[in-house]
């Protein structure tokens, strides 16, 4: 299987096809829509790591005008699913070529009308959109053809862009966009080999070139799109048979490098190497950007670097593309001082990373990130001020990358003071208990955010001890390594945390299972398919003040996901007895969870049961969830359409650390398969 493929058009896949058939190279993202569609489509060229912020609306990367827009009429009425009988349709992303092409037939009075178009975003020139477009008829009949720039696009919270000029500079279409609040621009230049002649079509939202057709024609486009600071005209030589050629040379070289083969198992190989696809197409090329847990498909959770992406995203480019590894954590140290501004906005010291990071590592999240379907009022969530783990997820991103790589000159560039900042944030969030002496986590959410506002949640926890190990740790190293960090603070600071350290909570265990908060073991008890049958409406909100919050439900895996990372510390018993507690209590509301499950699972080799089989089963719920496209779609009446590039990440480790059970240890490399019954043999290649 090289390609995902429909073969008819189903109007009620639009949505989420524009994620399915997804084209990008981390600097531009083009949804997967057909030539013809506009907003009502969601048609979109994202531009991500690019935020701006409209009014008081809500932050987000900025969508530029479509540079392919390109559509048939027949005596003025557009030749589309709306208004013409299909006759056949397919459309399909190879993910080798890195190309979508899309085959559609229109009945036209009594003509077949055949639109096929292939297109790419370039693997090799950052800037560069190409696409052949071809239309044959079965007899001559008269159309118009429509191609060039559509300026009205799809945005949650636009518009960013105002029009600065749209012209035809001798057939180039160049445009040139101002976002008002940067003083930031956007350019497109649109050139096209059709050599006919035209009228020019200019209005508010579109400037087209008209062309008059009654027999087969093709031609190409090749679009430069470009963000700065200068409104200047680029001058640049476009040449679409050479941007191809780089491209597709540029693609097959990565694949020689990146392609995972499976014997006997066509779906998980394309599951796994679709996951590569949806990983390379993010990795970020913007100054100083990391990637959002949409990837490039759009505005969706304000394209926002989350998490999702140190601990689900990084391990795969650790492996595979050190470059954007370490962007990924300088990402983190650069956007230091913004999370230094947040812990002190909510009385704390330290640093207090945004739990959705937007421009300059900013917070992204409202204290409202909800909408109610009831009252389709914002439901006051927690997201932001109480998901304090995010900071130590940072600091678990640094560990994992000098594990890897050794490069130890990061920790005196900046790693070192966010391992800092992060231990002096935890120390003045610990609050102590003088009657049990101990130092609680209070007031917090867990990965699991259906529980929110928790005391002492297990994976939170963890996460405090483990900052304040690593602080210790690498500050022991650069003295080993005679590698100055100057901080006069540090020595008397450490002292300190060695005090606390052993005295932190330690979550209560139940018949060998860890709590994961105080008080969830008294919550009710209730099966999922109870609960889901309490629901009202098909999207309500489960958290905040939601029917999960009283019950033992959760949305996501959350003391599997701390076994997991943390391995070393537990044994087969605690992966075991907490696999099976879990379990049956999640709901796997994020696309965050299944990988978790998966992972765990294949430590599990007990005889009893076939846990291999479990993992097999998430393995392929994590890789395939853009290939179905069935992801969520609604958070309460918020939307959260888009690709799921954490769990791409997260299939990526299931094969390579679950199934194949590559670890390393002591500078070596080490391979513990446990491969499901139908996989006979896994290939993959890393760079260690
Ligand atoms: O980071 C996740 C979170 O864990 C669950 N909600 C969606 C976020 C973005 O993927």
């Amino acid at each position: 299987m090289e390609k995902i493929i429909e073969n008819r058009f189903i109007k009620e896949n639009i949505e989420k096809n524009g994620n399915r058939f997804i084209l990008g190279n981390g600097y531009l993202g083009y949804r997967g829509t057909l030539d013809e569609f506009r907003k009502k489509e969601l048609a979109c060229l994202n531009l991500p790591g690019l935020f701006d912020q409209v009014e008081n609306k809500t932050v987000e990367p900025v969508n530029s005008p479509n540079p392919l827009y390109t559509y048939l009429t027949y005596k003025d009425k557009v030749i589309n699913y709306e208004n013409f009988e299909i006759k056949n349709h397919s459309i399909e992303l190879n993910i080798y070529s890195g190309t979508v092409t899309r085959i559609t037939t229109f009945i036209v009075e009594d003509v077949d009308v055949t639109i096929e178009s292939t297109r790419f975003v370039s693997h090799k020139e950052n800037n560069i959109i190409g696409r052949t477009y071809k239309i044959l008829l079965s007899k001559p009949i008269d159309l118009m053809l429509y191609t060039g720039i559509d300026l009205d696009i799809w945005d949650l919270n636009g518009p960013h862009l105002k029009t600065v000029s749209c012209t035809d500079d001798n057939g180039l279409l160049r445009y040139i966009g101002l976002i008002p609040n940067k003083n930031h621009y956007v350019e497109e230049i649109i050139k096209d080999d059709l050599k006919l002649e035209y009228n020019l079509v200019i209005d508010n939202s579109y400037l087209l070139k008209q062309y008059q057709i009654n027999h087969n024609i093709s031609f190409n486009t090749i679009v430069y799109v470009e963000d700065k600071k200068n409104n200047n005209l680029t001058n640049i030589d476009l040449d679409y048979k050479k941007s191809l050629e780089l491209h597709l040379n540029e693609i097959s070289d990565k694949w020689s490098k990146l392609k995972v083969t499976i014997e006997s198992d066509e779906l998980a190989e394309f599951g796994v190497n679709l996951s590569i696809y949806h990983l390379m197409i993010i990795a970020p090329k913007r100054e100083n950007t990391s990637i959002s847990a949409r990837g490039v498909s759009g505005q969706v959770y304000k394209g926002a670097c989350f998490w999702d992406t140190e601990m689900f995203m990084l391990p795969y480019y650790l492996l595979n593309d050190l470059e954007t590894s370490k962007k990924i954590i300088e990402y983190r140290i650069n956007t230091l001082p913004n999370a230094i501004l947040k812990a002190k906005s909510f009385g704390y010291n330290g640093a207090f990373y945004a739990w959705e990071s937007v421009d300059e590592g900013k917070e992204g999240c409202s204290f409202f990130n909800i909408i109610d379907v009831f009252t389709n009022r914002p439901i006051r969530t927690y997201f932001i001020d109480k998901q304090i783990h995010i900071s130590g997820d940072v600091v678990y991103g640094i560990d994992k990358y000098l594990e890897i790589t050794k490069d130890y000159d990061i920790l005196i560039s900046g790693g070192m003071d966010v391992i800092y900042q992060v231990s002096k944030f935890y120390y003045s969030y610990l609050l102590y208990n003088s009657v049990k002496d101990f130092y609680s986590v209070n007031d917090v959410i867990g990965p699991d955010e259906y529980h929110e506002r928790v005391n002492n949640n297990a994976y939170t926890n963890k996460l405090v001890e483990f900052t304040f190990n690593c602080l210790i740790k690498y500050s022991n190293l650069l003295r080993k390594l005679n590698m100055t960090y100057e901080n006069d603070e540090l020595e008397s600071f450490i002292k300190k945390v060695k005090k606390v350290i052993r005295k932190i909570y330690n979550p209560n265990i139940l018949n060998n299972v860890i709590e994961q908060f105080e008080g969830y073991f008294n919550l009710e008890d209730v099966s999922l398919s109870e609960l889901l049958k309490r629901k009202i409406h098909p999207n309500e909100y489960l958290g905040g003040n939601g029917i999960a919050a009283t019950t033992q439900i959760i949305k996501q895996a959350d003391v599997v996901t701390m076994l997991y990372m943390f391995k070393d510390d537990y044994n087969l018993k605690d992966y075991y007895y907490n696999f099976n507690y879990y379990h049956p209590r999640t709901e796997h509301g994020s696309s965050l969870s299944a990988c978790m499950y998966s992972l765990l699972a294949t430590m599990i080799k007990e005889k009893d049961h076939d846990y291999v089989s479990t993992a097999y089963k998430y393995f392929l719920d994590s890789a395939l969830i853009d290939y179905y496209g069935d992801g969520k779609l609604y958070a309460g009446n918020t939307y959260i359409g888009g690709t799921h590039p954490a769990s791409s990440g997260g299939a990526y480790m299931c094969l390579v650390y679950g199934f194949c059970g590559l670890r390393f240890k002591n500078d070596k490399i080490y391979l513990n398969p446990n491969l499901p019954e139908n996989i006979k043999k896994i290939k993959f290649k890393i760079t260690y």
